[in-house]
């Protein structure tokens, strides 16, 4: 019997590439696991009339944490029976945190000494999808509770407390006083409770040019659904791009770990996706499973081989997937 048992979903495009990739560097690294492996997103709302089938649902429950590739959302009116996958399943399982940590990676360009953590509340907000539309104007819902908020900012203040201890409330209550208000208002509530806590509190926009100008003032940053998703991407383009960021979404009982990229159709199905965000994924996930061991291990390999190449497209080399994936798994060794 493997020590745990792991459930694997590569989605759409490109996560058919990274998965299997990630994939054979966790066995390099030694981890002892089961796969258990399950299917979600538009392609299989093509051809199934779901996103995302009841196997898959138990797979997600029947393991100890799951690896997700990328799912696509087409963009415009939504097909009938479809439902973007990955926010289902954030909601299905209440995985209320979606953790992006930002950290300088040996690559070109990327700002020097940058390590800070955005949570983002990832159940509510505008992401509910609640719109509708009358004649000429369209309305969008957002939903923001105090319990939801108690719940995000206890997971920020947590994880603050074991690093610098400095943390960002970003909201933009000044415009929207009762939902974004709600939402600052009960996380401070909760903080001024935590001792030796340092709470601020930034306006999104200044939060967004401040994560350019200087972004090494912050540690953990925690907002709302939408602030949360713009900003992480914002601050992945400060380290080297959306190949190499990763995420966890994660509640009191599941983990699902995946990369900040999309599907990337663009270069789906041509073997030069970077899979670096899906195997730091992984790392997150390992992290979250107690395996810190195999962790580190795999993140050093990592940055190895970003510092002596062969590097990605997106990080200006020549590399496909494979080769990258092998000279991680050469690095391990
Ligand atoms: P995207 O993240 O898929 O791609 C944006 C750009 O970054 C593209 O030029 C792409 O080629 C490049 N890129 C992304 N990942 C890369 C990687 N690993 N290696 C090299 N280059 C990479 O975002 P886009 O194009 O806006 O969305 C495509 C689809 O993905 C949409 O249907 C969208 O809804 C979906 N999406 C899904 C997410 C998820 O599953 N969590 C997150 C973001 C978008
Ligand atoms: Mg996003």
């Amino acid at each position: 019997m493997a020590n745990y048992r792991i459930c694997l979903i590569e989605g759409d495009g490109i996560g058919h590439e990274v998965i299997p990739a990630a994939r054979r560097v966790l066995d390099a690294a030694g981890f002892d696991a089961e796969y258990v492996h399950a299917e979600a997103g538009y392609e299989y709302y093509l051809d199934h009339g779901t996103s995302v089938p009841q196997a898959t649902y138990d797979a997600v429950e029947n393991t100890h944490a799951t690896l997700f590739g990328a799912a696509t959302s087409p963009s415009g009116e939504k097909p009938a029976g479809f439902f973007g996958a990955i926010r289902h399943l954030r909601q299905k399982y209440g995985l209320y945190a979606n953790v992006r940590p930002t950290k300088t990676r040996p690559v070109p360009g990327a700002y020097e000494n940058v390590d800070l953590v955005i949570v983002r509340e990832n159940t509510q907000g505008l992401y509910v999808e609640q719109e509708r539309r009358y004649g000429d104007t369209a309305i969008a819902d957002t939903v923001i509770t105090k319990d939801a908020s108690e719940r995000i900012g206890r997971f920020a203040a947590e994880l603050a407390m074991k690093r610098s201890k400095r943390l960002t409330v970003v909201h933009k209550s000044n415009v929207l006083p009762v939902t974004q208000g709600l939402f600052m208002n009960t996380i401070l509530d909760h903080t001024r409770t935590v001792e030796g806590l340092n709470t601020s509190t930034m306006i999104v926009d200044n939060a967004a040019m401040q994560l350019v100008r200087n972004p090494q003032q912050f540690d953990v940053l925690v907002m709302t659904n939408m602030f949360g998703d713009i900003l992480s991407d914002l601050a992945a383009g400060l380290v080297g791009g959306l190949g190499i960021a990763a995420s966890g979404n994660v509640g009191d009982q599941f983990g699902i770990f995946e990369s900040v990229h999309g599907s990337a159709p663009d270069i789906a199905g041509q073997g030069v996706a970077n899979p670096t965000a899906t195997i730091l994924a992984a790392v997150l996930m390992l992290d979250h499973l107690g395996d810190h061991e195999t962790a580190r291990r795999l993140d050093q390999a990592v940055n190895k081989v970003l510092v002596e190449g062969p590097r990605t497209r997106d990080l200006g080399g020549t590399a496909g997937t494979q080769e990258f994936t092998d000279a991680v798994i050469k690095a391990l060794a």
